[in-house]
């Protein structure tokens, strides 16, 4: 079993122990799990190209941790926990036996249906249980999934199908979100339509009695791939560093990038980190908010908790249906052991009131986390006393889709707690502060860019189709080091706090945005000319979209203008990328250089024009005055 931390001590002993010798340490925790060969090599890496090996020549197949040992050894443990959208249906449980059960059925009906080790499979899908088993049927038979968020446009699946060359999209017809059936086939078939020429196959689970659009040519029924299928499926033997799947996330430039992680490692980081950060006992119920579209599904509901062999909960709703005491009624029902949720989640529930969490019995909660951005002190406050009750240790867990894990995090009832801060790096992890110019910033109370100076497990292998990518962005800013793209503060304790971005991505409730994406979105609108756009302190989302336009017969404010600006962006990304202020100005603050001052941008968007300072030096100093007043106007 791999190892828990118990108590300070410990956690001191062993965080000395992994990064004086880490290989030694990786290599217990790897031994725990069940290997078809040993690998050769515990870690062989480089940071240059970058080359990063974990557990080099050993073979495995991870869903054979995730469910064959667990069905062998505990077949009626419930592995999923389902809660659906609607509170009057019924939960679905399934047990370790059924889920390898439906999982191999499922595998088997992508083999039938031409998918082989390699391919790429693009999940399209609400939180469904199919959506998880459609997931681990891909690692089972060595195939790379690529879940895409289901809340982004035709065009934004179009572009993600086509940078990974997916052979094949699983999608379901509709998405059930509170009192709405949000159409989910139909932006498939819109996908498809922009041109997805890589996709052979459209496997559509029914989700709704709905009626939707179904070509013969290329879809397929779910149950009609699956239900007759096998329930044996061999796992396909996988080497350690073949890839597990790829997830694309937003960076600093136009385009999205795939994040590649590889078998061994990411499985070995996603246990450890699991039944540390949350301290899982046998028994337990955990459940985590996150949608299995982003990093926070993939490793810490599907496949953290499963290789712990724990009972993770999935819910297919919004926390506001039929109320805002969703979430704490669904804890209550199930007596949920772990809640791990999304600061911009805490925020909004908090401006609902106290009378909703103080329906239900909350005692059951031993852990509380959180994730996806900076957590402030009132959130992190009220999600303490209002949610815990003061009882239920917070661990404020930093990480990234690059990370796969965990990597900064207290370690409940072991280490201490400080609001805003996510304090102590995991084991393996050695985490530094660097300045602009790349000097190491020693000591404490302390600020500088968040660096990770030697490899993790879990950490990211490549940008798929595009390595050089993943120099550039990671690795090229400073030599030797993983550069976050973070900014963090050190305290007179060592503890570490990330206050956010350094590089243009705005964090919008805990979703990563490239402004230069949103800009190019804009800009696809007819009338517009030139567009800038920044993030600004929301009081729910925690950063809110900001755009300032330039646009041909528009001027000063434009309610239709502005919607219609919406809509394309809506098109072209999805509505989680609608600006939330949108200023339309005739000139845009500039340097001699043409570049656009995002400085003086960010000032004026939080409300602070009137600490700019000088602008004398900009190429059109006089444009500041105007962008202020429009600003101000909206
Ligand atoms: C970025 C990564 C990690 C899964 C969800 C987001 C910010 C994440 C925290 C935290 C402060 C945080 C960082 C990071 N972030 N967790 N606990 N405190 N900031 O994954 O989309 O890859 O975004 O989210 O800025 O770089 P992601």
């Amino acid at each position: 079993m791999t190892e828990q931390i118990n108590s300070l001590e410990e956690y001191h002993k062993v965080y000395a122990e992994s990064t004086q010798n880490p290989k030694a340490f990786w290599e217990r925790q790897a031994k725990t799990f069940t290997w078809k060969k040993p690998w050769d090599e515990t870690l062989n890496w480089e940071f240059e190209t970058p080359k990063i090996e974990w557990f080099k020549g050993g073979q495995l197949n991870i869903t054979e941790n995730c469910l064959d040992r667990h069905a062998k050894a505990s077949p009626d443990k419930i592995a999923i926990l389902w809660e659906p959208n609607d509170p009057s249906a019924k939960a679905k449980k399934i047990t370790y036996k059924q889920l390898l059960d439906e999982v191999s059925k499922c595998a088997n009906g992508l083999k039938a249906n031409g998918i082989k080790k390699g391919d790429v499979v693009v999940f399209y899908m609400p939180m469904v249980p199919e959506l998880a088993i459609g997931v681990l049927a891909c690692a089972r038979i060595g195939a790379i999934h690529s879940v895409v968020f289901a809340g982004f446009s035709a065009q934004a699946l179009a572009d993600r199908v086509n940078d990974a060359s997916a052979k094949m999209i699983i999608c379901s017809d509709y998405n059930k979100r509170g009192a709405k059936n949000i159409p989910v086939k139909k932006v498939v078939d819109d996908a498809l339509h922009l041109g997805c020429p890589s996709v052979e196959t459209v496997i559509v689970h029914q989700n709704t009695a709905e009626n939707c659009d179904f070509d013969i040519s290329h879809d397929i029924w779910w149950h009609e791939a699956v239900n007759d299928q096998s329930t044996d499926c061999p796992a396909e033997t996988m080497n350690s560093e073949d890839i597990l799947f790829i997830l694309y996330t937003s960076g600093s430039t136009g385009k999205p990038k795939g994040v590649v992680h590889t078998c061994g490692g990411y499985m070995v980081y996603t246990c450890y980190s699991f039944k540390n950060v949350f301290q899982y006992q046998e028994g337990d119920v955990y459940w985590c908010t996150a949608d299995i579209g982003w990093i926070t599904g993939h490793s810490y509901i599907i496949y953290g908790p499963l290789l712990s062999g724990a009972t993770t909960m999935m819910f297919e709703g919004v926390p506001t249906y039929p109320n805002p005491g969703r979430f704490w009624e669904i804890c209550e029902k199930h007596k949920v052991n772990q809640f791990y949720t999304a600061p911009t989640a805490i925020r909004a529930l908090m401006a609902c009131g106290n009378e909703w969490p103080e329906k239900y019995d909350l005692s059951s909660i031993k852990v509380m986390g959180s994730v996806g951005e900076p957590i402030n002190e009132e959130a992190w406050h009220w999600y303490d006393q209002k949610i815990g009750k003061g009882k239920a240790p917070i661990v404020d867990t930093w990480w990234q889709t690059e990370t796969g894990g965990i990597l900064i995090t207290p370690l409940p009832g072991i280490t201490d707690t400080k609001p805003t801060y996510a304090s102590y790096p995991m084991p393996g992890v050695q985490p530094v502060l660097l300045d602009a110019q790349g000097k190491l910033v020693e000591g404490n109370n302390t600020e500088g860019l968040l660096c990770i100076k030697y490899p993790w497990p879990s950490m990211i292998r490549s940008t798929y189709g595009d390595h050089q990518r993943c120099k550039n962005v990671y690795f090229a800013p400073f030599k030797g080091m993983y550069f976050t793209g973070d900014g963090a503060r050190r305290d007179e304790a060592g503890r570490i706090r990330v206050i956010g971005r350094v590089d243009d991505v705005i964090n919008v409730s805990g979703h990563r945005m490239g402004t230069a994406e949103v800009e190019n979105a804009i800009n696809e609108h007819k009338n517009v000319i030139e567009s800038a756009v920044v993030g600004y302190p929301h009081p729910i989302k925690g950063e809110g979209i900001y755009a300032y336009i330039i646009a041909d017969g528009h001027q000063g404010e434009d309610t239709a203008f502005a919607e219609s600006v919406r809509e394309v962006v809506k098109r072209e990304i999805g509505p989680i990328a609608k600006p939330d202020q949108i200023v339309v100005v005739t000139g845009l603050p500039k340097t001699r250089s043409g570049k656009i001052m995002r400085r003086i941008l960010r000032k004026i968007a939080a409300g602070e024009g009137d600490k700019l300072g000088d602008v004398s030096t900009l190429l059109n100093p006089e444009i500041v005055e105007e962008v202020k007043r429009k600003a101000s106007e909206v």
